[in-house]
């Protein structure tokens, strides 16, 4: 990839698994570098929420009215985005939307042997299009799986592209589920699932309120209980920690039933100890990744998504890491709210599949060689 001479900018939207929100983020690059302007987080109406969760089991009408309502109101967002930052379309070269993923069914983790991968990210991208009238791209997964890749992960290649040429380090992001990627000079990129993230502890949190609280903000749960460590061995005994990369999770895999088994009916009087037992949890499935996969003389962990901003996961992280004399850091020390790398990062694929450059990391998904991911929507002022 060459760096750009002169500046750019380049806007990304990425709507997670936790379908929390959309997250926009206006970035700047040059020379080989990322670097983000401006970045907010739009919650969703909990009836958005909870239709976002439900995509998976729709008919077909209802599934592709959403499609385009998703579509439709992004493209609101980004006009509100433009307002309140005062950015001229104009002034923008490219827009990347991941799409809000309905269903992701990598080949290799099918419960038939031979099942087929196959993916889908809906939220129609000819409205941002439309609204701003600058080149869109999206769909970025489908042509790294038609290439033998599991679609996923696709963040490694924005970790390469930023920290390659540095030392040794571990990227972790902290959305719905973990993950993890390493690279650095003389590393091969690559990246797998590390295992929960914040949606058990979120799982949890909805159960023990009855649905009034979505998640232990800023970890106050967790720091009041006691975690249970004979527990969390045990989990961490369960085979998806002791299988070998590449793997994949399921949001599904961690989720009410696993706590119902192991907590039984969870009530409010033992909330801050679940809470405390699954923040350690999952701070040490991380740490196991780490400890287990990590290539030599990585000494560094910086974490983003929302994770990072839950202070008793982060110490949890850091403690455990601590023998290992590895430092732990959010990317907000770095300049980057964590939960604007993911959006950032689609604006950099974006850009790059309007350039024809190679925009994912096949080391990390699998793909046979290297493709240039996306579709392109050139509104007619491009041209
Ligand atoms: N202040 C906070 N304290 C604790 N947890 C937080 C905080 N802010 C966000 N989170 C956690 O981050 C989650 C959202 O993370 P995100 O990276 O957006 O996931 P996804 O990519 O799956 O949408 C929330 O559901 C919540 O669990
Ligand atoms: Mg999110």
């Amino acid at each position: 990839m060459k760096p750009a001479l002169k500046s750019i900018r380049i806007m990304g939207l990425m709507s997670g698994t936790s379908a929390d929100g959309l997250s926009i983020a206006l970035c700047e690059a040059a020379g080989g570098g990322l670097q983000v302007l401006k970045f907010l987080n739009y919650p969703y109406s909990a009836g958005m929420q909870g239709r976002i969760i439900s995509a998976k089991d729709m008919a077909a009408p209802e599934l592709s009215a959403l499609n385009f309502e998703l579509g439709r109101l992004w493209a609101g967002l980004v006009r509100k985005f433009c307002r309140t930052h005062k950015v001229a379309y104009k002034s923008i070269t490219a827009i990347g939307s991941h799409g809000q993923t309905v269903w992701h069914s990598p080949s290799r983790s099918g419960s038939e042997p031979d099942a087929k991968g196959h993916t889908l990210q809906i939220g129609e991208a000819s409205f941002i299009a439309e609204e701003t009238g600058r080149p869109v791209v999206c769909d970025f997964r489908p042509a790294d799986m038609a290439a033998g890749g599991e679609g996923a992960p696709l963040i490694p290649f924005m970790d390469e592209y930023l920290f390659g040429g540095g030392l040794p380090v571990a990227l972790q992001n902290i959305g719905g589920v973990g993950n993890i990627a390493f690279t650095g000079r003389g590393v091969k990129t690559f990246g797998f699932d590390t295992g929960p993230g914040n949606s058990l502890m979120d799982t949890a949190v909805s159960l023990l309120s009855g649905g009034r609280l979505t998640y232990d903000k800023g970890g106050r749960l967790a720091y009041g209980g006691e975690p249970d460590r004979a527990k969390v061995d045990k989990f961490l005994a369960l085979p998806f920690f002791r299988s070998r990369p590449p793997k994949s999770l399921d949001r599904s895999e961690f989720s009410e039933r696993f706590i119902e088994k192991y907590f039984g009916r969870v009530t409010e009087r033992g909330s801050r100890n679940i809470l405390a037992t699954l923040n350690l949890f999952t701070a040490a499935s991380i740490v196991l990744a780490f400890k287990k996969f990590s290539p030599r003389g990585t000494r560094e962990l910086i974490v983003s998504g929302g994770g990072a901003l839950n202070p008793a996961l982060m110490d949890n992280i850091s403690v455990l890491l601590l023998p290992c004399g590895v430092r732990v850091r959010s990317s907000a020390e770095l300049g980057m709210h964590p939960l604007a790398k993911e959006p950032a990062c689609f604006a950099l694929l974006a850009w790059l599949a309007l350039n024809g450059e190679i925009n994912h990391c096949p080391s990390a998904t699998g793909a046979r060689a290297g493709r240039v991911l996306g579709k392109i929507l050139r509104p007619r002022s491009f041209l």
